[in-house]
């Protein structure tokens, strides 16, 4: 397991260019899997997480080759896939093994997959009931993966989630490509809606709006190329990096900026943070924008409510924001980090009680009273990724030397992480 050191830096100065959006990226693979032909896929990233998928889908018989600048998924149509001989491994990836999981349960074979120590810990009840009321049979352990996953023919339902996720969402609409009629998904609170946008430009039958879908089945979907943008959650360590270090500046192109995943910017906007846009184009219905960011002085903010589905994988990056701010942060409605890669209120409170940071642990968030001056300090990153980048972050503000423990995961979202960094100091 790799520790790495952070030294302090003066700033940070560069243009970047960013990994494919995860979420993007993996539904580009699946829905093309389905589809009734060859599908390009530029951008796609190059994350541990998304080559999971790709196994998946391979060893589910799915054809995928390399060309110069893109990934050929040689889709075969929506009964295509083979059963597999072995246990599939999503590895570290929920979204791997719920929006899979979608598809298996209308396959006319069984299948297994799990998932890493960390994946084999997260709640699958929330795929595990709607799959089985649309007539799949899940084998499991107190809900929890491997599943033994039997497919059969699927009914549409009507389903009300409890928790605002797109993975139960889109594991949901998945299944629902296969099922007769029309399956509908409410949710409390509207999560990104990739799948959505993705399925429309496959030409499914769907519709949407914020907090619903509904999608008509059986449906052939027909191949389309496909452009990734850049992932708006790796951008979100150096938005704010940018902001922190005293005379930086970061440019980066072409960033994903889906309404659905923007509440980093709304959030550091909030926050009185100088980040600028241009350069929108809208390519397969997802918008992307070049986003610039430099030094500023940080208010506080409070965030809770609707925008948290919006920045559910920016919060770790989003405390350390809050440090610097001038005044107390609230973070609250935010139950769902206790079951991402780690419990990450847990993990970014404890990790900022070490750098010395003013932080309480609340049920559902934290609050966070700033500006305090970090401290080095040793840190564990728990084997989750975000947690390991966010602190290399807070890192580069604090005096004296971070230890950054097992920073490996990183690889699960962002490998060149540390590469990209490095290049952007000049110090
Ligand atoms: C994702 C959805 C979110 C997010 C995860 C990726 C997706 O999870 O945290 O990193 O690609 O659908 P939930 O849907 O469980 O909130």
């Amino acid at each position: 397991m790799k520790d790495r050191v952070i030294k302090p830096a003066t700033n940070l100065r560069g243009e970047i260019k960013l990994p494919g959006d995860k979420s993007i990226s993996h539904r580009a693979l699946i829905l093309s899997s389905i589809a009734d032909g060859d599908c390009r896929i530029t951008g796609l990233s190059n994350a541990e997480d998304v080559k999971n998928t790709k196994k998946c889908l391979q060893a589910l018989g799915v054809s995928i080759t390399k060309e110069k600048k893109s990934i050929v998924v040689h889709g075969r149509g929506m009964d295509s896939m083979k059963e597999s001989g072995k246990i599939l491994d999503a590895g570290n990836s929920g979204t791997t093994l719920r929006l899979l999981s979608g598809i298996l349960a209308a396959q006319n074979f069984t299948t297994t997959i799990t998932g890493d120590e960390s994946l084999q810990k997260r709640p699958m009840r929330r795929i595990i009931e709607p799959l089985e009321l649309m007539g799949a049979q899940i084998e499991s352990q107190a809900f929890k993966a491997p599943l033994k996953i039997r497919g059969n023919l699927l009914k549409a339902i009507d389903y009300a989630s409890p928790v605002a996720s797109a993975q139960v969402k889109s594991c949901i609409l998945l299944a629902g490509l296969y099922a007769k009629g029309i399956t509908r998904i409410t949710e409390p609170s509207e999560s990104r809606n990739h799948t959505e946008l993705m399925l429309k430009e496959f030409q499914a039958s769907i519709q949407f709006s914020a907090g619903m879908a509904g999608i008509k089945g059986p449906f052939q979907l027909k191949a389309t190329d496909i452009d990734v943008p850049g992932d708006i959650s790796a951008a979100a360590f150096f938005l704010v990096a940018g902001c922190l270090l005293k005379d930086s500046e970061i440019i980066m192109p072409n960033v994903g900026v889906n309404p659905t995943r923007t509440g980093i910017l709304d959030a550091l906007v909030s926050m009185n943070a100088p980040i600028q846009k241009s350069e929108y184009i809208v390519l397969n219905n997802e918008p992307r924008e070049k986003l610039v960011t430099r030094s500023g002085i940080l208010m506080p903010t409070h965030l809770s409510g609707s925008i948290i589905p919006r920045i559910i994988d920016e919060i770790p990056i989003l405390a350390i924001a809050a440090t610097q701010a001038n005044g107390s942060t609230t973070i609250k409605d935010a139950g769902e980090l206790r079951v991402k890669e780690s419990d990450r209120i847990t993990t970014v409170v404890e990790n900022l009680k070490k750098m010395k940071a003013n932080i309480r642990e609340i049920k559902d968030g934290m609050i966070i009273d700033g500006p305090t001056p970090l401290k080095g300090a040793e840190i564990d990153s728990y084997g989750d990724h975000r947690i390991a980048m966010a602190f290399s972050i807070a890192g580069l503000l604090a005096e004296g030397e971070t230890l950054v423990k097992n920073t490996d995961c990183v690889e699960t979202s962002f490998p060149g992480f540390y590469d990209i960094l490095e290049s952007l100091r000049h110090d």
